[in-house]
């Protein structure tokens, strides 16, 4: 053991970060995302075939699960499970290693053997990762019996310890199965922190057993679709039948399920705003009595109270029976408590907010959320918790101890390092994977710009500040035009690709191309599973401006190199014989529409974008 650990602290010291993807960049026969931080192409392959044994100890029961994890998932490819015993060719084995934390790992793969070794089993299972992305995809699973894997060594640990993913599950509901598939995924691209946002203005979604109305009346609307914010108000008429919630049972059932993934699971209880399906339950916490329906995505901030009163002691007592039982289910260190975009007009209104705010002598409803915030936050910590709020919990003065999830840009969480607390990176233009990510012409409805290249660009820790108060971050899904679980998984890969790499890979040199090289990969993956992934880098980018002479012009542009962009201006669809497009575009006397297709040689890539002239002239006026 001790030799092992000497001659790994020396490898440490001359490799680990300091050599970088530059080194290997033109291999293109490692697809593994995240990048490892270090890894070198060996001659020779290993050749996995029916005869093939994992080698662990059997009696530790915790390798023997990750034995068949590991089986189960290569089992997608080769359609067949290896034995697992003693002694093997597979070796998945514990050493002591203390330069590689609980989440590092090494491989080394040479023409008999494959061995993942780490200092604990969340690096045998992040090692396990990479070994499942160094075989090869065949797009026919099954119809091979031999499997070759380049010989390779990778040296590798994160760089933060917080890679998350979240998801928003009150604008619409998501079965556990599609929770658990959610999750089942986020592992492979070693994601470690499942954010679930369970509670919205939208929907209740967890059973609380003291509290029954929450989910008897909260976890229900009315059916709508269309876009959000366009419905119609619940009407009488309506039944109530959109929307289901989790039972304590199925939490611990998902909870289980993510920690055999290494995953841990942080609830988020989204008060004192976002809180109009608690107020439908439970009126009695509201400053005006209500009646309340839970919101079905119609247009309500400023008309209809959704934060709780904050000058009611019955509001701290439900809040203490809630987390009481959040605590007890989820064995996560972190409860998040929301804090976000909390209207403030009703407590100014509020007989209760003015006493309370006389009594506690606060000067405005901003010191009110603070003194909201801390006093949950304490009865929290109290219970043996770590509170985590949405970057607004800065306004009015931070609860003690709390950390900063700053998704306002990146200022909150600067603010919060300044005030030395620790922060959880996601600011929305970078890490919200609601956002469009293709031409609005061809997405799903949805709001602002967010496009793989730029969430691949961001760099989490903010220029300036003290790194070790950034825990790390996540990428963000809400569901407000998310209607079902096939649309998250668009809405999520690839872009959470880009973020696990950002959070994962030391290098601060992004390869774009390289990176996209691994993602086309990772397509192929996708499409053996059957997830729902976007294309929309294969799209033309359109991008109308107005030249010094006053005219429109039209630059042509994709996030992929190599693609070759035809259009027309005559009506009829592009195809590879139309014009290619070689520099600025003006548009031709009466023309009415502008087409473009892209293309690789003869193949078509990515989706037709139809534009009017006037929508063009329309998007020159909204970026001015
Ligand atoms: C948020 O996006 N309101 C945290
Ligand atoms: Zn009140």
């Amino acid at each position: 053991m001790k030799l092992i650990h000497f001659t790994w602290a020396a490898l440490f010291g001359v490799f680990l970060f300091s050599c970088t993807a530059g080194d290997t960049i033109k291999n293109e026969s490692i697809r593994i995302i995240p990048l490892p931080n270090y890894y070198q192409l060996k001659p020779g392959t290993f050749d996995i075939d029916k005869h093939t044994s994992i080698a662990i100890d059997k009696s530790d029961s915790t390798m023997v699960a990750l034995a068949s994890y590991f089986n189960e998932k290569l089992a997608r490819v080769t359609r067949y499970e290896l034995p697992v015993k003693d002694t093997g060719e597979i070796l998945f084995e514990l050493v002591t290693a203390p330069e590689l934390d609980t989440e590092g790992y090494r491989i080394c793969v040479t023409s008999d053997k494959i061995r993942i070794r780490a200092n604990a089993y969340h690096g045998i299972f992040n090692g396990i990762q990479s070994l499942l992305q160094l075989i090869p995809l065949d797009t026919v699973a099954g119809k091979k019996s031999r499997w070759e894997i380049g010989c390779i060594e990778i040296t590798d640990k994160p760089r933060f310890a917080w890679r998350g993913l979240m998801l928003d599950v009150s604008r619409h509901f998501f079965t556990k199965q599609e929770v658990k598939r959610y999750i089942d995924l986020m592992a492979e691209y070693k994601y470690n922190v499942f954010h679930w946002h369970l509670t919205d203005d939208q929907g209740w979604r967890i059973e609380i057993k003291s509290l029954p109305r929450l989910t008897s009346v909260g976890a229900w609307r009315a059916p709508r679709v269309g876009n959000w914010w366009e419905r119609s108000p619940q009407s009488d008429a309506d039944s109530l039948s959109y929307g289901g919630y989790y039972t304590q049972d199925d939490i611990r059932e998902i909870v289980e399920y993510a920690r055999t993934r290494y995953v841990t699971v942080v609830p988020e209880i989204d008060i004192p705003g976002h809180s109009m399906a608690l107020l439908a339950a439970y009126p009695e916490v509201s400053c005006m009595g209500g009646p309340f329906c839970v919101n079905v995505g119609n247009p309500f901030y400023t008309k209809e109270e959704n934060s709780l009163c904050v000058g009611k002691e019955r509001t701290f007592a439900l809040l203490d029976s809630i987390f009481g039982e959040i605590v007890s289910l989820f064995p996560s260190e972190y409860i998040h408590i929301g804090g976000d975009e909390c209207y403030k007009g009703f407590w100014e209104q509020c007989p209760d907010c003015k006493r309370r705010m006389a009594l506690e002598k606060l000067n405005s409803t901003t010191e009110l959320q603070s003194y909201f915030v801390k006093r949950v936050a304490s009865s929290i910590q109290r219970m043996g918790k770590i509170v985590i709020g949405w970057d607004e919990i800065l306004e009015g003065g931070l609860a003690p101890e709390a950390i900063v999830m700053s998704w306002r840009g990146k200022q909150g969480g600067i603010e919060a390092i300044r005030q030395g607390h620790a922060v959880v990176m996601t600011p929305f233009e970078h890490c919200y994977l609601d956002l469009y990510q293709g031409d609005p012409a061809v997405e799903p409805n949805t709001y602002s710009m967010l496009r793989l290249e730029d969430c691949y660009k961001f760099q989490f820790v903010p220029d300036s500040v003290d790194n070790t108060f950034v825990l790390g971050g996540q990428g963000n899904l809400w569901t407000e035009s998310v209607p079902h679980y096939r649309q998250a998984e668009y809405m999520t890969w690839p872009r959470a690709l880009a973020i696990s790499e950002t959070l994962w890979n030391e290098s601060c040199t992004k390869n774009w191309e390289f990176f996209v090289q691994r993602v086309e990969k990772q397509f192929i993956h996708f499409e053996q599973l059957g997830v729902n992934y976007a294309r929309s880098i294969y799209d033309p980018i359109i991008k109308p401006f107005i030249n010094d002479e006053g005219e429109l012009r039209v630059a042509l542009r994709t996030e992929v190199d190599g693609l070759d962009i035809y259009y027309t201006f005559d009506n009829t669809n592009p195809d590879s014989y139309s014009n290619l497009y070689t520099g600025l575009l003006s548009i031709p006397k009466d023309a009415s529409m502008l087409k473009v297709v892209t293309y690789s040689g003869q193949q078509r890539k990515g989706r037709q974008i139809n534009l009017t002239i006037e929508e063009l002239e329309r998007r020159v006026k909204e970026t001015n």
